[in-house]
């Protein structure tokens, strides 16, 4: 190419936002889709060459999951690139052939953001919009101003914006059916810029976000096209319930490097009482990190001489000694709503859960005698950070002979008995880490967290615990003060 044309291609490619996505990309982007209804309707806005449908189509071919039919619709303004993408089309239109599939395509070569703005809007008479089961998209990057053509298309379907790529996304979250998936890619700017908070609370309140995917290094994923954006490749489905978890992976983006992958509460990535939505990403190298420092672990619990169990108390079972409020005769019973800022606050006032049970022939055998026990729940809620929620019972605030623990929690506990309090305070920092909470999930995919999981996870020394323990100057610390804290300890341990 001379160097007037590249120039001129290179300004071309600037205005319309062209970058192409490297097959190796595409196709794990195609991978990451669940299963599909038997006729998929799918949407390529901003198709360029075509390299997204053909990778989605050559996955659908491989996969032979039950899809009988792909109905394609692709949009792409440059006339520069039709030729281009028409020839992948037909290659599309093979490799179903030889699949079995049935494949139709229909190419726009006109404005995405015009076109679909003006159908949503109604302004064209008795035309619907296209709706779509999925769709995968690379869309263009450039900012929009005020007032601009694009500004006001997208303002006349609700749609407050800034970028012509996160005005892609907008419009097609409301071209896809419900449960219809989209895969994307982008600059990860989104996730927590200013100007794109209104962006972000229509994605978040639209979309439910199943996988994260970043590249390590900020121009990996278009390495050929120079482009200094941080890029972000998601999956996510139309509805409103955010799942409790979701997957972020992470890779270099060279050709056949090696994904890491973490399980991450929702909460943990978009904080549930943050107005601005931050969508938070933790970044890879702290989870290889994580992993690390468990893996050189050696402790068990039960050479620590710790026992975990789950809380004696079937309360159901024991109904007529349950009692609201303390009084002769009883001893305290805890429930994890009396967890409050890493202790034991009891009684708990208006409490819905009993705080007493009366000290009898038959609930004596389901009493622990009290102590400094180590709590953790076994069932956390959606709104909650961690997976891992330990707390410590100080026998110092709650004055009793007896205790009960209820169900839903479980007892650390040195042969029925309480904890020395280092030993305690240092495994209530320990479970309370976001290394821990971070390893957990990763190997158990269940969200309850029982006995039998605390009891199989590796530790750190006694003593280890124990200097944590000693260290911990409250148990309301914030939590980059307990994963210093720990990581330290962990650190100087190995
Ligand atoms: C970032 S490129 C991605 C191309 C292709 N999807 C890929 O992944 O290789 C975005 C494409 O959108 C096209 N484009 C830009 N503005 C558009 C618009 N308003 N409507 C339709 N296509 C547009 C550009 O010409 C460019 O080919």
């Amino acid at each position: 190419m001379s160097n007037a044309t590249l120039s001129e291609a290179r300004k071309r490619q600037g205005e319309l936002g062209q970058f192409l996505t490297p097959a190796p990309v595409a196709d794990f982007m195609a991978s990451l889709f669940g299963p599909l209804p038997e006729v998929v309707r799918l949407l390529d806005a901003g198709a360029g060459a075509g390299a997204l449908t053909a990778a989605f189509v050559s996955r659908l071919c491989r996969r032979n999951d039950g899809v009988r039919a792909i109905e394609a619709t692709l949009f792409e303004l440059d006339p520069f690139i039709q030729d281009a993408l028409s020839k992948t089309m037909q290659d599309c239109g093979q490799r179903c052939a030889e699949a079995g599939i049935r494949f139709t395509c229909t190419i726009h070569a006109t404005d995405f953001i015009h076109e679909m703005s003006a159908l949503l809007a109604g302004d064209l008479f008795a035309t619907t919009p296209p709706a779509f089961d999925a769709a995968i998209t690379n869309p263009p990057y450039r900012k929009i101003s005020i007032d601009s053509a694009e500004r006001r298309a997208l303002r006349s379907v609700g749609i407050k914006t800034s970028n012509l790529y996160t005005g892609f996304i907008a419009l097609i979250q409301k071209l896809l059916v419900p449960a219809g998936q989209i895969v994307g890619i982008t600059p990860r700017s989104f996730c927590n810029g200013p100007y794109f908070r209104p962006f972000r609370k229509d994605f978040l309140s639209n979309l439910e976000l199943r996988r994260l995917h970043v590249f390590e290094s900020r121009n990996a994923a278009f390495r050929d096209d120079s482009v200094l954006q941080e890029n972000i490749i998601f999956h996510a489905v139309k509805g409103r319930n955010q799942p409790r978890e979701l997957v972020i992976s992470s890779s270099s983006g060279e050709h056949g490097d090696v994904i890491t992958e973490s399980v991450l509460a929702f909460a943990e990535v978009v904080h549930p009482h943050d107005a601005e939505k931050f969508i938070h990403i933790p970044s890879a190298p702290w989870h290889a990190a994580a992993k690390e420092t468990m893996d050189g672990l050696r402790s068990s619990l039960a050479s620590l001489g710790v026992t975990v169990s789950t809380g004696r108390v079937v309360d159901f079972r024991l109904k007529n000694s349950l009692r609201q409020e303390p009084q002769k005769g009883t001893v305290p019973l805890v429930y994890p709503c009396h967890f409050d800022a890493g202790t034991v606050h009891w009684p708990k006032p208006q409490s819905r859960k009993p705080n007493a049970i009366l000290d009898n022939d038959e609930t004596r055998p389901w009493l622990v005698p009290s102590g400094v026990y180590l709590l953790t729940k076994r069932f956390t809620s959606k709104e909650e950070r961690r997976r891992l929620v330990a707390c410590l019972f100080d026998p110092n605030n709650v004055q009793a002979e007896w205790l009960a623990f209820e169900n839903h929690l479980n007892y650390f506990h040195a042969n029925g008995h309480g904890l020395d309090r280092n030993l305690a305070v240092g495994l209530f920092a320990f479970l309370n880490s976001t290394v821990v909470d971070q390893y957990f999930r990763r190997f158990s995919g269940h969200t309850q967290v029982n006995a039998g999981d605390l009891r199989k996870l590796a530790y750190p020394d006694r003593d280890t615990l124990q200097a944590i323990g000693i260290e911990m100057k409250s148990l309301d610390l914030p939590q980059e003060e307990i994963d210093e804290l720990v990581t330290k300890h962990l650190h100087a341990y190995k």
